[in-house]
């Protein structure tokens, strides 16, 4: 698929999903391409439908675009609930489960998502995938200790890369953490290895998102398909 055929999807997947807002809800917002589409239609629905909505943001990207266009973002801290929270992802499964954090802001994602009532994803058609781990699995690590933890994840046979930027310097989360993708190219027991992660001391959070998700919208050609979530 074309890179404008796949911007075209997530600009139909992002639009679709601030259809779905209502007035006086509280409302998530993710990170990333995808979302930057939500929160441009939101902001226009904001605006001519006088729709008053407060937003958590997981980014200062998010927080700074949605402020800009006029639309109200609280902390996390800010709001005793969530309604719903959209958000885009990485990889989806063929069970509906996720790998999110290719922008390093999954932490805050999984924070807002675990605090949501309702959670849809956005993306578009490359997203759908039959098994998890062609996409790098994100770690947000603490920096100290990082590369003691990097061995240990060599150890394990995980493949584990710091995540670096353009000049091959680490890459920074908002808590200032690293990033260690770990290059599996398939994970055939996603809870088994959520489980394993979990106990590891130094990871902060890692981006498998296991039965978080309600709905997901997939852009295609030329309209949203909303498909609700039923696991096996
Ligand atoms: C950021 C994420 C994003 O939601 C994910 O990377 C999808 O991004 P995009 O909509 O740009 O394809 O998890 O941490």
């Amino acid at each position: 698929m074309s890179p404008e055929q796949i911007k075209n999807e997530k600009r139909l997947a992002g639009q679709h999903a601030a259809k779905l807002i209502e007035n006086q809800m509280t409302i998530g917002l993710g990170t990333g391409t995808t979302v930057y589409y939500l929160v441009e239609a939101l902001a226009q629905r904001v605006k001519s439908e006088h729709l008053q909505i407060t937003t958590v943001a997981t980014s200062s990207r998010t927080a700074n675009q949605a402020k800009n266009l006029g639309i109200t973002v609280k902390e996390l801290d800010e709001v005793d609930h969530l309604d719903l929270t959209i958000d885009g992802a990485d990889e989806i499964d063929s069970n509906f489960q996720g790998i999110k954090g290719g922008g390093g802001a999954h932490t805050l994602e999984k924070l807002v998502a675990k605090a949501s009532t309702k959670n849809i994803w956005i993306v578009d058609e490359t997203k759908l995938v039959p098994q998890l781990g062609a996409f790098p699995l994100p770690l947000e690590v603490l920096p100290y200790g990082s590369s003691l933890l990097l061995k240990r994840l060599q150890k394990e046979g995980l493949h584990p890369k710091f995540r670096l930027d353009n000049n091959g310097q680490k890459v920074f989360t908002h808590y200032h953490n690293y990033i260690i993708d770990l290059h599996l190219n398939e994970i055939k027991h996603p809870h088994l290895l959520a489980q394993w992660l979990n106990q590891q001391v130094g990871i902060v959070e890692h981006g498998l998102f296991l039965d978080i998700v309600n709905t997901v919208i997939v852009g295609k050609l030329e309209k949203a398909e909303v498909i609700p979530v039923i696991r096996h």
